[in-house]
């Protein structure tokens, strides 16, 4: 099976991502950026989900509308994921949010889950997988192992930054959970970060750099 890996090449996007990955832009500024990307990347994502009818009465009259119908679980990576998670929401307000804790050891560099609180059904039929930097590809990979054993058919990542070493990692596991990106950047550095990238996602959202 072929991955899927879009990257947006909507101005906007492009636009917010250089300041974003500028090294003087502010934890304020960045945050905003984090939260207005991911809102334009998931709106690119989520163009396939499935519509039921339905009738709306207007002030005038009825119209035939469609609305969601499957619902949707949004499931930010701790900690940089968690800027995201506010962007998404203003668009799927109707979503649930579900916290998975898979931090990286520093050593390894491999994933370790140390927070999972979904209940023991799937409540919702669709997930986005929300990870500003895909860079081992680790956590995004344990993360989506987690989601299908707990039963969820549909899967999509979206990120802002890929390196081709993450990318690698969830088509050779995933290869059935599409990849949202603004940019694919050039490799992973010796402690695991994208370069040219942007830095610590998380540091830089929330000022602990
Ligand atoms: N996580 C980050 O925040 N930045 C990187 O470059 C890689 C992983």
């Amino acid at each position: 099976m072929e991955m899927t890996v879009i990257i947006s090449n909507h101005p906007l996007v492009q636009h917010k991502l250089s300041i974003l990955r500028n090294v003087n832009t502010e934890p304020k500024k960045f945050r905003q950026l984090v939260r207005e990307l991911a809102a334009l990347l998931t709106y690119e994502a989520t163009s396939d989900l499935a519509t039921t009818p339905v009738d709306v009465q207007t002030p005038l009259a009825v119209a035939h509308c469609r609305e969601l119908k499957e619902k949707i679980g949004l499931v930010p990576i701790l900690r940089a994921g968690l800027g995201m998670v506010e962007g998404v929401w203003e668009l799927m307000p109707s979503s649930e949010v579900w916290h998975i804790g898979v931090y990286r050891d520093e050593k390894t560099l491999k994933p370790v889950q140390y927070y999972n609180k979904l209940p023991v059904e799937p409540r919702v039929q669709v997930c986005l997988i929300l990870d500003p930097m895909l860079a081992t590809g680790g956590s995004a990979v344990a993360t989506a192992d987690i989601l299908k054993t707990w039963g969820v058919k549909k899967i999509k990542f979206v990120g802002l930054i890929g390196a081709p070493e993450g990318i690698a990692l969830m088509e050779k596991h995933h290869p059935d959970v599409p990849i949202h990106l603004a940019a694919i950047d050039d490799h992973l550095n010796e402690k695991g970060y994208i370069v040219p990238g942007l830095g610590d996602a998380g540091d830089r959202q929330f000022g602990t750099g």
